[in-house]
């Protein structure tokens, strides 16, 4: 009887392979947690462990005495033999953890947003962990954490303590992106996992990112595309060391995302709650394009601080003066930034220091007092004369670091990580202050209150030029050494969160030596991170690219420099599609080079609103050696922008447009056009939306280091 329907017929065949029983639905408690086409189905065993069917897995439900692979949140040491996602020693030095079902709670925060508690206990502790998810239904995001807690006489020690560990049929594809400084996100590896273990992590400490990233994609059932695929994106919002293990058993795939367990038993008292960092899932049934859209909207909304606000057009000094200049270099950049159309002056690295002034990478770090040379009367006349000229200033900072020649080291050695009796390993001449030392915490605050107290000051950028390889504090005590990795990353979100609320107008920068801290547990605070320090446009194409799966636009500063020496009009048109900014010096410009930046303020003033509030439509893979094409549609659809960026010398193809209504008629303008190229065969001609998504548009550009930026207006 059974078998004569298919479907069941499917999921028996489907179970045979995978070891998974089929069961009446009556034997077993199942649940879901669903957004619009995302859901993973749960199911309470016959001995009340919570299990997981694994997402993409056709079958019904899972017979619990079979299936101790598909335990929810695993525990090490009482039956589970695979990667675990909690593994601790109990106050008695009990190894082992088991943890049954106690119930669940939802509620609603907003019409779109849910909030799910799922409570598990062990019946031998008073040890508890809830499993929270809060699920934004339209957008398919579920942010995924876990919190800890227990009652036992002496504290608890946790050595694994994963946000996730999701489960996912086999036959899945993982996209991640290795980099290096200058190298960020520039090579993504896409590999099918197979059994065993691959491991993407950071043993970094005071950032997440130089080489593995905490972002990836999981494609289901085989490679997606830009529009075809099931796509699950994965972020973990921690500015730390992390750990995405993907444990492959053949059975299912399990992706286990967290702290990096590396070095980091962490002592939970008695009555303290343990919150792990939130892990973001993406999903999309529609390929990576889909997913992409959803997450920025995510973004907008909740990731990063004053998502719907418009950015202003920066100019930054820091290629231009590096460490070398004075007040009047430095204002001599004011009117022909006016002049060129930019809004905000940022002042960089070497404002600083009087004892050992920070004329250089050697020196100063720390002492944050104006330098009496360079600028006699310290930073509020600087930012004066720029609003004088009609900009915003911005100031530099660095407030986590030291240069051992300064006078804070000089005063208070103990207060850096440092292992003792080993020499001091400098990174860039630096070191890291001690976050978790109230002294540190409250020196930086100040530090930062200072400079962005100066009158005129409403913009900075936040760097950290260096990471943690010596991961002492001569503040805790021994038995909490390894606890340093992450209270260090909460003493920092302590800090960026009394800075965002003692200025909440005051825009903030994330930049880690470039693209170091990218992660969504500091944009929160922040309203653009620095992508990297290669600003050689010719990287920075498949390099926005790769970050575009994750980030919105607005959220990826992109400066037009002279690095890699490619064409000016190459540059702005690379930089216009991600948060605009300069990082010239004005004054040594050509007259045309000079012309095409103003020409791109201009244009960038008129399609920002696109760029980033817009949706994305990621067109031509630049990682495939030619052209990169891209191309953002207004909320409403009246209006969108077409990006082309040739890399080498090609054919003058169609471009092709994705996202406009087929309704309605565009009528077609090249923004910027380059001086001397011929206009666009379809300048100024009006097509509807379905005519250029079909027959796309011819741009004006073929040969290498050509762009073209076209809007579409209806
Ligand atoms: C880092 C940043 C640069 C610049 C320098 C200043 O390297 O990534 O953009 O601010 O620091 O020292």
């Amino acid at each position: 009887m059974l078998r004569k329907n298919p479907f069941v017929a499917v999921c028996i065949g489907f179970a045979a392979i995978f070891g998974i029983a089929l069961q009446s639905p009556a034997e077993t408690q199942q649940f879901a947690l669903k957004t619009k086409s995302f859901t993973i189905n749960f199911q309470i065993g016959s001995d009340g462990r919570l299990y997981q069917l694994p997402i993409g897995s056709p079958s019904a439900s899972l017979n619990a005495k079979q299936i101790r692979n598909y335990e929810f949140y695993p525990q090490a040491g009482d039956g589970y033999i695979w990667e675990p996602a909690l593994q601790l020693v109990h106050a008695d030095g009990n190894t082992s953890t088991s943890l049954l079902y106690d119930g669940i709670t939802r509620t609603n925060e907003s019409d779109d947003i849910e909030l799910t508690r799922i409570r598990l206990h062990d019946p031998a502790y008073p040890f508890n962990v809830t499993l929270c998810f809060r699920t934004h239904r339209d957008e398919d995001v579920v942010e995924q954490w876990t919190e800890i807690q227990h009652q036992e006489p002496a504290p608890v020690v946790l050595k694994r303590m994963a946000s996730t560990s999701l489960l996912l049929n086999t036959n899945v594809y993982l996209t991640h992106f290795f980099g290096d400084w200058a190298k960020e996100m520039l090579s993504p590896i896409t590999e099918e996992i197979t059994p065993g273990t691959k491991i993407l992590d950071s043993k970094i400490g005071v950032r997440a990112d130089q080489f593995n990233n905490p972002n990836f994609i999981l494609s289901l059932n085989g490679k997606s595309t830009e529009t075809n695929g099931e796509v699950l994106a994965g972020s973990l919002e921690w500015s730390g060391s992390f750990q995405c293990a993907f444990d492959d058993n053949a059975r299912g795939i399990r992706a286990l995302c967290g702290i990096n367990p590396f070095m980091s038993s962490y002592r939970l008292k008695p009555n303290e709650t343990f919150i792990t960092p939130v892990m973001l899932w993406v999903w999309s049934s529609n390929g990576l394009g889909d997913m992409s859209r959803k997450f920025h909207r995510w973004a907008r909304d909740f990731g990063i601080r004053d998502g719907h606000k418009t950015r202003t057009v920066l100019l930054n000094n820091w290629e231009a003066t590096g460490f070398n200049f004075d007040f009047n270099r430095i204002a001599s950049l004011f009117a022909p930034a006016k002049e060129i159309g930019t809004e905000l002056f940022l002042l960089d690295d070497g404002w600083f220091g009087n004892k050992y002034p920070r004329t250089n990478d050697h020196a100063g770090l720390g002492d944050w007092q104006p330098n009496h040379q360079r600028l006699p009367d310290g930073l509020a006349p600087l930012a004066a004369e720029a609003n004088k000229h009609g900009l915003q200033f911005g100031i530099w900072m660095e407030p986590e670091m030291v240069n051992p020649k300064s006078e804070l080291f000089e005063q208070h050695p103990d207060w850096v990580i440092r292992q003792p009796k080993r020499d001091l390993e400098l990174q860039r001449n630096q070191l890291v202050l001690d976050l978790t030392r109230p002294e540190v915490q409250d020196f930086e605050f100040n530090a930062i209150k200072s400079i962005l107290s100066v009158p005129g000051v409403s913009y900075s950028k936040w760097d950290c030029n260096r990471y943690l390889t010596q991961p002492g504090s001569p503040y805790l005590a021994p038995e909490a050494q390894s606890e340093l990795w992450i209270d260090y990353v909460h003493a920092l979100y302590a800090l960026m969160d009394k800075t965002a609320k003692a200025f909440p107008n005051t825009e903030l920068m994330l930049c880690s030596g470039g693209g170091g801290r990218c992660d969504y547990g500091s944009l929160k605070y922040f309203h653009e991170f620095w992508p990297s320090d290669n600003t050689d446009p010719v990287s920075r194409v498949p390099m926005q690219w790769d970050y575009s799966y994750f980030y919105p636009a607005t959220a990826m500063a992109a400066h037009v420099t002279h690095m890699g020496h490619r064409p000016m009009h190459f540059a702005c048109s690379v930089a216009m599609s991600g948060r605009f900014g300069m990082d010239l010096d004005l004054t040594k410009l050509s007259a045309e080079d000079k012309a095409i930046c103003a020409g791109a303020i201009s244009a960038y003033k008129k399609i920002r609103d696109i760029t980033s509030f817009g949706d994305l439509y990621r067109l031509e893979d630049p990682h495939q050696g030619i052209r990169g094409a891209l191309n953002f549609v207004s909320p409403d659809t009246s209006r969108a922008v077409v990006f082309v960026f040739q890399l080498k010398d090609g054919e003058r193809t169609v471009v092709r447009p994705q996202g406009l209504d087929p309704e309605k008629r565009y009528t077609i303008n090249e923004l910027n056009p380059a001086p001397g190229r011929a206009a666009m065969e379809q300048e100024g001609q009006t097509f509807t939306g379905e005519e250029l998504m079909r027959n796309g548009i011819s741009p004006s550009c073929a040969k290498a280091l050509e762009a073209c930026v076209i809007e579409l207006h209806s």
